[in-house]
């Protein structure tokens, strides 16, 4: 079979939920450009990326205050444009909020909210638990204003709601606490809970999908096949697992059984190109050159690649363990790889070195490019002038 038949079943049109039809079953995981989504800029990359082919394109992680009341995306006026965008190229659109304060949203995209600068589970009143709760619908309520097909919850990496599952970094004592998985999964489920509720009261509903870690400190895979029933019992269309999580998608298609008049848990993974050694070693030079200063953000960092124990695999068998499939920095080289690739084109492909420099502009706070991607439009331009 040659590269381009294994990867056939991803090119076919996918029924992902009653609400999204996608053209294909590749996808554009968020991933954090710092050009402010709000701005022409993050307009062209998005429109490069859902020209390119993609069946589904998710936006950035974008902190929640920026949708609330003084946030500057509160309006769903304000990001119609980018959705009209991507829209217009034959994919469908998608958020990633994260539910605390993110250090990648641009200075005054937001006023201070009860939330807007917690950053760790125990330094959340259980006030501030129902803000995000509420904020979460709120933000439901823009994006589907504004558009949108899709809302995804932050859950995964390390970061915050990813802490509150993890009996290691939630030091809690109350019912949100590490005291039973029921309480760890209490804040995700509320959540999901009130975006499906949300969702049955607007015009437009968004399809449901949630950003979570397959393992992560102090929990494992099986673990989080639990916290994916309970997630899809109140209401997930979609549970998004990050990082390279090809190799444990099958869990998830197999431990979540349909339940009666439900389109069943649809799930997404990460790591269906070759495992990189190259992108593990950038972040870890990263670390050494003081570029992942803070322990908790470096840890992030590298959980966003890799998770321990996971080798990675290839399009045909993430197929059988996955619905959809997710091609961060593959797309970022070449936002074109799904054309190519459907049409037999592999060999146009620019093909992601995984040298990491992305993931390092990030860290110096610089606006993220890929140099490859960069080199490949000179080249074009250049053979355009002859
Ligand atoms: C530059 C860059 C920025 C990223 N930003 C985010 C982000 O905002 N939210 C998130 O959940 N993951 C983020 N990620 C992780 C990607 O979504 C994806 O899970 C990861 O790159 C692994 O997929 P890949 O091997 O296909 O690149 C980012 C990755 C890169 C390379
Ligand atoms: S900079 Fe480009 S080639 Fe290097 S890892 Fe990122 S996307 Fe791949």
């Amino acid at each position: 079979m040659t590269e381009v038949q294994s990867w056939h079943l991803a090119f076919q049109p996918f029924e992902l939920s009653t609400r999204l039809s996608l053209r294909n079953r590749i996808v554009c995981p968020p991933m954090v450009t710092q050009m402010n989504v709000n701005s022409e800029k993050a307009l062209t990359h998005y429109r490069a990326i859902a020209n390119g082919g993609a069946g589904l394109v998710i936006l950035e992680c974008v902190s929640l205050p920026r949708f609330l009341e003084g946030g500057d995306l509160h309006d769903g006026v304000v990001l119609r444009r980018l959705s009209d965008a991507v829209h217009s190229a034959g994919a469908k659109v998608g958020a990633q909020i994260f539910a605390g304060f993110s250090r990648f949203d641009p200075p005054g995209s937001y006023t201070g909210t009860q939330f807007s600068h917690v950053n760790s589970p125990s330094e959340f009143t259980r006030d501030g638990i129902q803000a995000v709760i509420s904020g979460f619908r709120e933000a439901l309520r823009v994006l589907s204003q504004a558009g949108f097909d899709v809302i995804e919850p932050h859950g995964a990496h390390g970061f915050l709601l990813n802490q509150f599952f993890s009996p290691v970094d939630n030091t809690r004592v109350d019912e949100y606490g590490p005291q039973s998985t029921e309480n760890r999964m209490r804040f995700g489920r509320e959540i999901v809970a009130a975006l499906a509720e949300e969702n049955a009261k607007v015009g437009r509903p968004l399809t449901l999908f949630y950003r979570h870690s397959p393992e992560g400190h102090g929990y494992s895979p099986a673990d989080s096949v639990q916290f994916a029933q309970c997630l899809y019992a109140a209401g997930l269309d979609c549970i998004d697992l990050s990082p390279d999580s090809a190799p444990v998608g099958r869990l998830f298609r197999e431990g979540v059984p349909a339940l009666p008049g439900r389109t069943p848990l649809r799930v997404m993974v990460v790591g269906a190109l070759e495992r990189d050694r190259a992108g593990e070693e950038a972040l870890a030079q990263g670390a050494a050159d003081g570029l992942l200063k803070e322990t908790r953000f470096g840890w992030a960092a590298n959980g966003l690649l890799h998770c321990k124990g996971c080798d990675g695999v290839r399009g045909e068998e993430a197929q059988g363990a996955a619905d959809v499939i997710a091609l961060g920095r593959q797309l970022l080289c070449d936002p074109s790889w799904p054309t190519k690739m459907a049409a037999g084109r592999q060999d146009e492909i620019e093909q992601c070195a995984k040298c990491g420099a992305c993931l390092q502009l990030i860290f110096k706070g610089r606006e993220v490019m890929c140099p490859k991607a960069a080199a490949a439009a000179r080249r074009q331009a250049g053979a355009g002038q002859l």
